[in-house]
């Protein structure tokens, strides 16, 4: 983890107090932290980095035990190809993040990509801002984009068909760039950021799989600056029970406090601003994200965003 970031970051299992971490550093390597600890200077809570992976989730070890379903080989190729397919050159690429990366304004400060995946998005804002960062509470995907951060090209194997796979190498354009990003393992649901620290905060296809999706936009709220702000949220909203209990969702449903669709719900939940300024939302639009599986196998889904800024 880049020693730069740790005068950023808060324990987050003191929140909603703000308690600070005292870096200990074992082993550095210029100006990145390889082994160490992050000390809460509250709770006293002892977070690891290992291999220069930083993780910030209270509930590492729950997450490991229900076995993330993001953790697999299959899964992380399956996510670099969703991310990077266009730098193959592939006629099939998904062009849904280079859209997404055009609504957001260049901005100073910090941007923060959350349930950030393997990185594209990350990337993306390293040329609008001065500093990206993702966070996601996959293992497996984090140490994908950190190791694309280090070594700016990843050869990979893409699944053709039953044992049959193709190697695919793929490489970082210059615009992306790898000392302006880190990613690091934490909750959605618990950011290990002070309030009012992040000038642009995006969530693209996270707010369906958490199991508190307001709770996820409450800590929005609370990270995002009050104003000269930006927010991106993108999503299916394939509500789910193996997400989140019915009771949560926001959307997807024919009667009570969430009726109705969850881009509307959500675009009126942010210009109400009942809990932080409210935010300005532009004309929602939609892009057409895409998962391969395989050669002849891809997921084509639409995700649906609301851009907003305060
Ligand atoms: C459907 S994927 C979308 C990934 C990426 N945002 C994109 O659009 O390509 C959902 C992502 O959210 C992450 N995720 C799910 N629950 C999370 C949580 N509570 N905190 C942080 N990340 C989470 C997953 O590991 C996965 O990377």
């Amino acid at each position: 983890m880049k020693k730069q970031l740790a005068q950023l970051l808060i324990c987050p299992a003191c929140l909603p107090a703000e308690a600070a971490l005292q870096a200990e550093i074992v082993k550095e390597e210029d100006e990145d932290i390889i082994t160490g600890t992050l000390v809460c200077t509250g709770c006293k809570t002892r977070f690891g980095i290992e291999d220069g992976v930083a993780f910030l989730d209270p509930d590492r070890e729950r997450v490991r035990e229900v076995a993330n379903k993001y953790e697999t080989d299959a899964v992380v190729a399956s996510y670099l190809w969703s991310h990077y397919a266009e730098l193959l050159g592939d006629g099939n690429a998904s062009e849904a993040y280079a859209a997404w990366a055009t609504r957001m304004q260049p901005h100073g400060g910090i941007s923060l990509d959350v349930g950030g995946a393997v990185g594209r998005f990350t990337f993306e804002m390293s040329a609008k801002c001065d500093f990206a960062i993702g966070i996601d509470n996959s293992v497996a995907f984090i140490k994908t984009a950190r190791r694309l951060m280090k070594e700016r090209r990843m050869t990979f194997q893409l699944k053709d068909e039953g044992l049959l796979s193709n190697e695919v190498t793929i490489a970082l354009p210059s615009a992306w760039k790898s000392e302006k990003v880190e990613f690091i393992v934490g909750d959605a649901l618990r950011l290990p950021f002070g309030n009012s620290t992040v000038s642009s905060l995006s969530s693209l296809n996270l707010v369906d799989k958490v199991p508190s999706p307001l709770r996820h936009l409450h800590e929005m709220d609370r990270v995002t600056k009050d104003k000269d702000a930006q927010f991106l949220l993108s999503d299916p909203f394939s509500w789910s029970t193996d997400a989140a209990d019915r009771d949560e969702w926001l959307g997807g449903k024919p009667d009570g406090p969430y009726a109705g669709k969850g881009l509307d719900n959500i675009t009126r939940l942010l210009e109400e601003g009942k809990r932080a300024p409210a935010w300005r939302t532009e004309k929602p639009g939609s892009v057409w994200w895409k998962i391969r599986t395989h050669t002849n196998h891809y997921e084509l889904i639409r995700s649906c965003f609301v851009k907003a800024s305060r």
